[in-house]
C-alpha cells in the first residue's frame, strides 16, 4: 500500500481538522479515573485511538463508538492486568494506562512503550512523578511496573535532560489528582495536551490549578464524576495541512483549530512570505510561489513543536536561499531527510540535531518511503512540491496518527491516490 502522488499542484480551499490525536489519547486516560461513563467527542479515527483502547480494556475500562467520532468510556471499575506487552510496544502512549492504575489501585504494570523512532524515550521522568507520591518502581521482563502501599500528595520537578515531558506531566496529575493531600508539579509541560486533560479533569470534580504553567497544584480528591468532553483540534495535522498549502504555493484555510495550540508557526509562515489569517478556530496561509528561507528550533511548548518538525523541513526544501532548523526535543529526528534527499532537495544535517536546507528551485517526484509518523507526513509534503509523480511508502506509520489525510489533500486539489489494500489495525 502506498500513496501516488502528481505533485507540483497549489492546494487551495478549506480543510477541516480531526480531534487531536495526542489529546484523544491522554483524555482517554483520563476517563479511566471517573466511576461511570465518559463521553469524548471529536475523537480521531486512528490505528492509535484502537491500541489504547484494545489496552484500556484489558484493565477493565470498555469503550465503545456511539458514532464515527463519540467514544463512550466506562470508566472506574480498573483491573490490575498487564494488558499484553506486545500491544504496549506498538505505540508511546501506552504509558498512559500506568497513572490511573496507580492512583486507584496502587500498582501498575504495563508492557515498556514504543512508538516512533525518533530518539532515546525514555520514562524515567514518570517514574520520577510515581516515586514522589510514594511507589517503587521498576523495569522488569520488558514491563515497567510501579507499586505503593500508600500514596501521598507530594513536590515533584520533572525536567529532564530536553526539558519537561507532556507524556510525564500527564501521567503526574492523572496519579496526583486521586491521590490524598496536595502534589504540586514543578517543570511542568505546557503543551495543549496538559491543559486539556487538566480541564477534563477539573469538570469531573478534580482539583486542578495552574495547568498549562510549569507549576501545577492538584488537590487529590477520592471520587470524580463522568462527564462529556469535546477533543480540541489536531495541532499537528493543521500545521501539515499549512506546511502543505505553503510547500505548493498555494492558500489554504484550516478550520477546528484554536490558533494559540499553533505556537509560533503563524509567525514562521510569515517570516517564510507568506501571509496569514487567524481567525476565532481557523487560520489562513496564503503561500508565494517561492518561499523564504528561515531558522527555526523547536523546543517544548510554545516553541515550534519537534511533530511539525519534519513537515517544516518539507516544506523548506524549495525555499529560496538556505534554512536552519534545529531539534531540541528528540536526538534522532532526521532519519528522514535521505528520502527527501531522493527528491532533489540538498539537506545536511550536522550533528543528529541541526539540518541545513539549501532551498533549490525545483523538486522531482520519487519513490520513498516514510520511518515514522511525522516522517511520513513529510514525505507526503515533499512530494506534493514536487513535479511529477512520487509515491510514498509507510502509509501504516501515517494512519497511526492522521484520519484521512489524503482525502483532505484532496479537497484542497492535490493529485494523490492510495493503491493497494488497506492494511488493517493489528491488535
Ligand atoms: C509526546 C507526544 C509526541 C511529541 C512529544 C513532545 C504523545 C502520545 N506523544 O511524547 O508526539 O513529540 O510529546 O511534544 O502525546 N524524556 C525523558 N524522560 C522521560 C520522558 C521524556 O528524558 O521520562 C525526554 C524525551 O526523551 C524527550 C523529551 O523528554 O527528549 C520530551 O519528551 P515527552 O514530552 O515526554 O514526549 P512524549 O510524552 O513521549
Amino acid at each position: 500500500m502506498c500513496l501516488q502522488i502528481t505533485g507540483g499542484t497549489r492546494l487551495v480551499g478549506t480543510v477541516p481538522v480531526s480531534g487531536s490525536k495526542n489529546g484523544a489519547l491522554a483524555l482517554m486516560a483520563a476517563a479511566m479515573l471517573p466511576a461511570g461513563e465518559s463521553v469524548l467527542r471529536g475523537v480521531p479515527r486512528i490505528a492509535d485511538i484502537e491500541i489504547l483502547r484494545s489496552l484500556m480494556a484489558a484493565v477493565g475500562v470498555a469503550s465503545e463508538w456511539t458514532d464515527r467520532h463519540t467514544l463512550v468510556i466506562a470508566g472506574g471499575r480498573l483491573e490490575e492486568g498487564p494488558p499484553p506487552t506486545e500491544l504496549a510496544r506498538k505505540m508511546r502512549a501506552s504509558y498512559y494506562l500506568m497513572g490511573p492504575l496507580l492512583g486507584r489501585l496502587g500498582r501498575a504494570r504495563v508492557g515498556l512503550p514504543g512508538g516512533c523512532s525518533i530518539g532515546a524515550r525514555p520514562i524515567d521522568l514518570h517514574f520520577r512523578a510515581f516515586e514522589a507520591l510514594g511507589a517503587r518502581t521498576g523495569i522488569e521482563a520488558g514491563e515497567a511496573w510501579a507499586e505503593a502501599v500508600r500514596l501521598r500528595g507530594a513536590d515533584m520537578t520533572l525536567v529532564g535532560p530536553f526539558g519537561s515531558s507532556v507524556g510525564a506531566t500527564i501521567n503526574a496529575l492523572l496519579a496526583a489528582c486521586v491521590t490524598p493531600g496536595v502534589s504540586r508539579i514543578f517543570g511542568a509541560a505546557q503543551e495543549p495536551e496538559v491543559w486539556a486533560v487538566a480541564a477534563f479533569l477539573n469538570r469531573a470534580g478534580a482539583r486542578i490549578a495552574g495547568a498549562g504553567t510549569a507549576t501545577v497544584e492538584v488537590e487529590g480528591v477520592s471520587r470524580l464524576h463522568p462527564v462529556t468532553y469535546d477533543v480540541p483540534g489536531d495541532r499537528i495535522e493543521a500545521g501539515t495541512c499549512l506546511l502543505a498549502g505553503a510547500a505548493t504555493g498555494g492558500d489554504v484555510r484550516v478550520e477546528g483549530i484554536a490558533p494559540w495550540t499553533l505556537d509560533g508557526l503563524p509567525r514562521l509562515l510569515t517570516k517564510m512570505g507568506c501571509a496569514c489569517a487567524v481567525e476565532s478556530g481557523a487560520v489562513r496561509v496564503m503561500a508565494p510561489d517561492r518561499l523564504r528561507a528561515v531558522e527555526a528550533v523547536t523546543g517544548p511548548f510554545p516553541a515550534l513543536a519537534t511533530d511539525i518538525q519534519p513537515v517544516l523541513v518539507a516544506a523548506l526544501c524549495r525555499a529560496a536561499g538556505d534554512s536552519l532548523v534545529e531539534e531540541r526535543v528528540f536526538d534522532g529526528r532526521f532519519g528522514y531527510t535521505r528520502e527527501l534527499e531522493r527528491l532533489g532537495a540538498q539537506i545536511r544535517v550536522a550533528g543528529g540535531t541541526t539540518a541545513l536546507i539549501s532551498g533549490v528551485p525545483a523538486l522531482s517526484g520519487a519513490p520513498m518511503a516514510g520511518t515514522d509518523l511525522r516522517a511520513t507526513a513529510a514525505l507526503i509534503v515533499g512530494a506534493l512540491a514536487a513535479e511529477g509523480e512520487s509515491t510514498v511508502e509507510g502509509l501504516h506509520f501515517l494512519d497511526r496518527g492522521y484520519e484521512g489525510l489524503e482525502t483532505k489533500l484532496a479537497g484542497l486539489g492535490a493529485r494523490v491516490r492510495r493503491t493497494g489494500s488497506p492494511v488493517p489495525v493489528q491488535l
